[in-house]
């Protein structure tokens, strides 16, 4: 690997430490080039079909949408599978989302790393960035089919209404003005480094109304909002290789996340495997994710904790910067509980309504609108097992991500801690929020009847 050298040297890494971590880069990348798991996804996403995967289970039970909560005590078998596949689907569109923002970040900081000399860090991002087109294009596809087979392609449509990636796109995001006066500000930051300014970014910035089309409904664009993701992007790709590492401190609490949802699937994938039965397609794809997803996950975790010591110390606005990312998104992607949804760390919110309610009316449970709303208003409004399990499980992300942050030397205590998130969550706030949000949803419905 080509390292430049004047960098290093100005650097807090000592050379033991710097060819340790450099070695482990370039180990990733080999592992990472020689290996098939994505060529294994696209090939079961080329062949996947509902009906030949819809009588087994894609994850343990418990693993599925609405679990612990009264409707899912009642449910009959062919309803409990249901609602296990859907599960799969609505974790993996948040998680094709979080992906399509990674695409763009991996890129504006790739260049970066080439700008800096950094070429197997380039080149692993850029071999990820084309793993990750395959990863989205599988869980839509997958998803897709299977909530049309449950719920109906129309039905699925309006639920997605509320989602502002496909409906609100450019209404809630910054005026360019602002963008490019925010861009200005952190461009006298560090003007010293334009020679190791993205080239991608430069290419994206020249697109018409580039702030306007960020994706924001996944990880990353839920941590910083609409504004902040434009403003942090431009400062990622900004020629500062401290920040162009601090990017993948934010990405490993998408790679933690994903981590928490996958691993027991995966477990799930080898109980089957070992037990000679039928492995159903999306449980399949998701080991391959799994295992495609150890080299992001290895290579986010030296970016965030050791590549970035290779560079000059960060300025106060560096690291205040650097903070800030990690604050917001102990508000925005982890600061709540789902009531349905045992792996999603936000606010329950209109779409996840929707869709409860859209299937509720579906064949497969019959319900009138009414009694839908009956039955939701007793999972999303009331104590159930399903928000214990869903507390247990957020809170082990959060012991992963303490023990990781804790040795990421520039944060502040309350990121290091993951105070904010700590602070947050709890069953009760979750409960009167839900109460809230339920209202407005109900009288919405109301008004639509
Ligand atoms: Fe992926
Ligand atoms: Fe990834």
């Amino acid at each position: 690997m080509k390292v430049s050298s004047t960098l290093i040297q100005s650097g807090t890494a000592n050379n033991g430490e710097t060819k340790r971590h450099h070695k482990l880069i370039g180990t990733t990348y080999q592992n990472n080039s020689n290996s098939d798991y994505t060529e294994k996804i696209e090939e079961l996403c080329k062949t996947f079909k509902y009906k030949e995967n819809r009588n087994h289970y894609w994850s343990e039970p418990h693993q599925s949408l609405l679990f612990g909560s009264p409707i899912y005590e009642q449910a009959s078998a062919e309803q409990k599978l249901a609602l296990n596949h859907l599960h799969w689907f609505a974790n993996y569109n948040y998680i094709s989302n979080s992906e399509t923002e990674t695409v763009i970040l991996n890129q504006v900081t790739g260049d970066v790393f080439h700008a800096l000399g950094y070429e197997t860090v380039a080149q692993e991002l850029a071999m990820e960035t084309e793993q990750e087109h395959h990863h989205i294009k599988a869980f839509r596809k997958i998803g897709l089919m299977t909530a049309i087979a449950l719920i109906g392609k129309d039905e699925l449509s309006s639920s997605f209404q509320w989602n502002s990636y496909d409906s609100t796109l450019g209404k809630n995001f910054i005026p360019t003005t602002k963008y490019h006066t925010l861009r200005f500000v952190a461009q006298r930051m560090f003007s010293s480094k334009k020679q190791y300014y993205s080239q991608y970014l430069k290419e994206l910035e020249g697109k018409k109304d580039f702030a306007f089309k960020m994706p924001t409904t996944g990880i990353i664009g839920r941590s910083l909002k609409h504004s902040g993701q434009n403003f942090f992007t431009f400062n990622w790709g900004g020629g500062s290789p401290f920040l162009a590492c601090q990017f993948y401190a934010l990405r490993m609490i998408a790679n933690m996340h994903l981590k928490n949802l996958e691993h027991p699937i995966a477990k799930y994938y080898k109980k089957v495997e070992k037990s000679g039965e039928f492995i159903p397609a999306p449980t399949e794809v998701s080991h391959y994710h799994f295992l495609d997803e150890s080299f992001h996950t290895t290579m986010s975790h030296v970016i965030a904790q050791d590549l970035y010591k290779d560079f000059p110390k960060p300025t106060a606005y560096e690291k205040y910067l650097g903070n800030l990312a990690i604050y917001l998104s102990q508000y925005g992607a982890l600061g709540g509980l789902s009531a349905v949804l045992p792996h999603r760390y936000f606010d329950d919110d209109y779409l996840v309504m929707e869709i409860v309610y859209r299937l509720l009316q579906a064949p497969l449970f019959g319900m009138s609108s009414d009694a839908a709303l009956e039955w939701m208003y007793k999972c999303f409004c009331c104590e159930h097992e399903g928000l214990h399990l869903a507390q247990r499980n957020r809170q082990k992300l959060m012991s992963e991500l303490r023990r990781f942050f804790a040795d990421v030397d520039y944060l502040l205590p309350v990121n290091r801690e993951m105070r904010i998130m700590s602070s947050r969550g709890s069953i009760d706030d979750t409960i009167q929020k839900n109460i809230k949000t339920f209202k407005q949803f109900s009288r919405l419905v109301a008004n639509k009847n």
